[in-house]
């Protein structure tokens, strides 16, 4: 159990540290918005009411699942759920994997009472590795959702991750079965996210019809699991050849922007949820352009939840000034007027926001191909 929790603790400061980041690479700045300059509504129309699963939901933001099984954990996902229920976020926690080991459970189950005790109304998603489920029965994976009173259960997916930590279990043989006979069986919506390195077009068409809710694409762009466990890897001794590997494969995974792209011409119909690199409320509002129904921090508001309630809610307020500004400098209403009004240009092939790439000669924008 110590070394569990030294390891959780290693995983917070890393991912705090900008070098396991891979900034700059979420594709979200290759795109702007276009400017409305003569937006025929007031800026105190605007309003972030969304949709979430189904459901009316006062904003499309959720903090994406960080932690969960050690006692550092129970207090960060305490102020973030506190946070989010007071602004109408959604929320997810981290792996709960520690909780189908009977061992450890009853203080789980403590840590987990208090915190619904303290937001009792919060859209909360529960969490487990695709490893975990396959082959395990669907009663366990139902306590786990019951456990935190979740309204979804996200099931994240992390093979650069399995294959880089010691510790790791990459044994995924089984796992879109398994899926799919969660999917059928939970009683909640199922969730698949990966955890920073994206989806392809390829992945996401073979998941077509199993029954997915939404699809969490957490892209490359933001936190880097290759880049966390090489810098662990880098100070353990005999560890040499993960921490070379993970220097070779810094830089990978399908981006934030590529993935949503992706998510919605191959799974139209599955809600797109959008994490992995976003940093500012533009960021939020490029993506709902995209299509994402949703958007997700990590990161950004577990540095935020260190420094305090106070703090906290001041970013994610920020957020929201933020995305407002952004919809209503692009004339919307809404974060669906914004979705729904790219999904119509996209439909003609070119998208027709400028991108930077202009000046590297691409004078046509961006280019879909079909
Ligand atoms: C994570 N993430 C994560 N995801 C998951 O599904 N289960 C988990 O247990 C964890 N654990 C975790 C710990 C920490 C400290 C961080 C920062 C992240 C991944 C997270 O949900 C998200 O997909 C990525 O971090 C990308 O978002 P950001 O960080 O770039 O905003």
């Amino acid at each position: 159990y110590e070394a569990f929790v030294a390891r959780k603790r290693e995983h917070i400061l890393r991912a705090l540290d900008d070098a396991c980041q891979a900034t700059g690479l979420s594709g979200l700045d290759d795109f702007e918005l276009e400017h409305e300059a003569l937006p025929d509504i007031d800026l105190d129309e605007v309003t972030l009411a969304s949709r979430l699963l189904g459901q009316p939901a006062p904003t499309p933001f959720y903090v994406a699942g960080m932690t969960a099984g050690h006692p550092d954990a129970a207090k960060i996902n305490r102020l973030l759920a506190r946070a989010c229920e007071r602004r109408g976020w959604a929320m997810g926690v981290g792996s709960q994997r520690r909780q189908l080991s009977a061992t450890r459970a009853d203080a789980e189950l403590d840590q987990w009472a208090q915190l619904r005790a303290e937001a009792p109304a919060l859209v909360l998603f529960g969490n487990i590795g695709l490893s975990q489920i396959i082959g395990t029965p669907i009663h366990y994976l139902q306590d786990l959702v019951t456990s935190i009173r979740a309204q979804a259960l996200a099931v994240h997916l992390n093979p650069l991750q399995e294959c880089m930590q010691p510790e790791g279990t990459p044994q995924f043989r089984g796992g879109r079965a398994a899926l799919q006979a969660l999917c059928a069986e939970l009683g909640v919506p199922v969730v698949l996210k990966e955890t920073g390195c994206g989806f392809s077009a390829r992945t996401l068409r073979s998941l077509e019809g199993i029954g997915l809710a939404a699809v969490d694409v957490s892209g490359l762009g933001g936190t880097h699991w290759g880049r966390i466990e090489g810098a662990r890897a880098a100070n353990t001794p005999g560890a040499g050849m993960q921490a070379q590997a993970a220097e070779t494969f810094r830089n990978w995974g399908v981006s934030t922007a590529q993935s949503v792209i992706h998510a919605r011409s191959t799974l139209p119909r599955v809600e797109c949820w959008a994490s992995g690199g976003v940093r500012s409320g533009l960021d939020a509002a490029k993506l709902i352009a995209l299509g994402a129904e949703r958007v997700g921090y990590a990161r950004p508001a577990l540095e935020a939840a260190l420094a305090g309630e106070e703090v906290l809610d001041r970013w994610m307020a920020q957020q929201e000034h933020e995305l407002r500004i952004a919809l209503f400098c692009s004339g919307c209403i809404d974060p669906a007027s914004l979705r729904l009004r790219h999904a119509a240009m996209m439909a003609n092939t070119y998208f027709t926001w400028r991108r930077h790439s202009r000046e590297r000669g691409n004078p046509e924008g961006f280019c879909f191909s079909k």
